[in-house]
């Protein structure tokens, strides 16, 4: 076995036809943008601001879009581009701080802020061009900047304008290169999506080759070529990322495959014959399903504290499946579950924007001292795209649509000890909540709900009966990225149908109540 991490780090592991690059100077929203563009099913990468223009020929991008960012031109040490990209004749649209370094490059003042500009406002454009092609005369744009171009020079032409931005889009008179003042990534700028399409498509002259079909033939041809007759092993979760991977390997490499499911007694109702049917019948993998739920559950008594949770099931699980990789002797190649924003977020890539904090939590996940060469198929894709390959593979709608679930499962979300009885409880509790939002349609609409059980007794009444039972809470939100998130506004109607039904049908229950914090400063799971 080789080291951990050969072939992985780094590489751009797919070879589309077309490629635009996202320079980011340190924007809170560079994965939106990369993300709208794949829309037109145009490949994007996001790529550190100063990406040399060597680099950046040998990519050989269609186009290149520059971020906003936290930054001003007139800071010192603010971030700047490769002054050569400006004379590579590859389009180039500015955005935000993109456009401050732009116009300053290409010899426009920019006037600095006396006041930030944030908010929606109204666009009116000026002059018809490629860039706003077929868009009205006004629109609604998102703003948010404190320093702004007001006289561009000469060379350049203005677009648009807004009441306190007199330059809110402009385009140079000889170069194939566009400036928005504004955000058009985001959702708050409605005919965003379309600027960037008329950038990428009628500017940069892309055909939009980027799909889900050619993106599985390349992979299954590359993960061939790599893996030769060797075996790969890949750990199941049941969610989504791990069961793309499997599919697509399972594509490529049929029983040269054998995939490992750690039963660790934390999971939901159903989710342990989900595996077993889809990867043990229907896709006929070589299926290890180890059910380790008494070791794990004997590890966690008398442990309360959820950080203290978390390691015990972290370690455990790697015991676990340490023992049953040991057990597939020609094993090679640990195929992992990776996506994009995990890429860009752990600094990983060696394009990529300089790491940032590292936002994802890693129970569940494996060392590097396993000792396998890393497959990591989904590197180059969001959750998004991630979906849209599984349903091309084939994998059901209920697996592609599930609602994420930790890696340490209902471990943090029964509070207190985590017991048999108690788990019992809960995951009954848990599949009423999931059964009433598809009942009323709205599984889809919210990105995770589910119940937790609470440490804690109340008094109640049933019949002529006093009760002390234990309390169930409702989680339900709503947000993009899980960075933030809002609680949910189910209706009424619903959550009286998950109450009744939960008190009514679940011994030991009775008081159910509804979570209305959103995060910050809450957290999505309680523990
Ligand atoms: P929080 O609770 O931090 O959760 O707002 C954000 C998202 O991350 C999931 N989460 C985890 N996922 N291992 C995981 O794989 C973990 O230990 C873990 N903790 C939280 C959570 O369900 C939500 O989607």
């Amino acid at each position: 076995m080789s080291s951990p991490t050969a072939g992985s780090a780094g590489a751009v592991s797919s070879t589309p036809e077309e490629r635009v690059l996202v320079l980011d100077f340190g924007s809170q929203t560079a994965q939106l943008i990369a993300r709208r563009v794949r829309e037109q099913n145009v490949f994007c990468q996001i790529v550190r601001h100063d990406l040399s223009v060597d680099r950046i020929r040998e990519l050989a991008p269609k186009g290149l879009i520059l971020s906003g960012g936290p930054a001003s031109v007139y800071d010192a040490g603010a971030p700047a581009p490769d002054p050569r990209i400006f004379e590579l004749g590859i389009p180039i649209l500015g955005i935000c701080y993109g456009m401050q370094v732009t116009c300053r490059a290409l010899g426009t003042e920019v006037s600095p802020g006396t006041h930030r500009e944030f908010g929606r406002t109204s666009c009116t454009l000026k002059t018809a061009s490629p860039l706003f092609a077929g868009v009205g005369g006004e629109m609604t744009v998102w703003m948010s900047h404190g320093d702004q171009v007001k006289n561009p020079a000469e060379n350049w032409v203005i677009l648009a304008a807004t009441a306190d931005c007199p330059a809110a889009a402009v385009q140079h008179k000889s170069a194939p290169i566009y400036c928005l003042q504004f955000h058009p990534e985001v959702t708050h700028t409605p005919l965003g999506g379309k600027l960037l399409g008329n950038f990428v498509r009628e500017i940069c002259g892309c055909r939009g080759t980027w799909k889900m079909s050619s993106f599985i033939s390349q992979q299954v041809e590359r993960i061939r070529e790599r893996v030769g007759k060797r075996r790969v092993i890949c750990g199941l979760s049941g969610g989504v990322d791990s069961s793309v991977v499997a599919a697509l390997l399972y594509q490529a490499i049929g029983d040269q495959l054998s995939c490992i499911f750690v039963d660790n007694g934390l999971l939901r109702t159903g989710e342990s014959d989900e595996v077993r049917r889809r990867f043990g019948e229907h896709f006929r993998t070589d299926l290890h399903v180890v059910d380790a739920s008494r070791q794990f559950l004997g590890e966690l008594k008398g442990v309360v504290d959820p950080q203290a949770k978390r390691k015990t099931i972290g370690r455990v699980f790697i015991d676990v499946f340490r023992a049953e990789a040991k057990s597939i002797p020609d094993a090679h190649f640990l195929a992992q579950g990776t996506l994009y924003p995990d890429v860009i977020e752990s600094g990983a890539n060696v394009d990529g924007p300089a790491a940032t904090i590292k936002h994802h939590h890693n129970v569940g996940g494996l060392p590097a001292e396993l000792g396998f060469e890393l497959i990591e198929p989904l590197r180059d894709l969001f959750k998004d795209e991630a979906r849209a390959l599984g349903e091309e593979l084939g994998l059901p709608e209920e697996m592609i649509w599930r609602h994420p679930f930790p890696g340490p499962g209902l471990a943090v979300r029964c509070l207190g000890e985590v017991r048999q009885e108690r788990l019992e409880v809960l995951r009954k509790a848990d599949t009423i909540v999931i059964e009433e939002l598809r009942k009323a349609g709205l599984y889809r609409q919210v990105q995770q709900a589910f119940a937790v059980l609470l440490p804690v007794q109340s008094v109640g009444v049933m019949g002529d009966y006093r009760t002390y039972d234990e309390v169930v809470a409702i989680r339900a939100v709503t947000t993009e990225d899980f960075m933030t998130a809002d609680w949910a506004h189910l209706p009424y109607e619903v959550l009286e149908s998950i109450s009744t039904r939960i008190t009514n049908s679940v011994r030991g229950v009775n008081r159910v109540v509804y979570d209305i914090s959103s995060k910050p400063p809450s957290t999505i799971e309680w523990e």
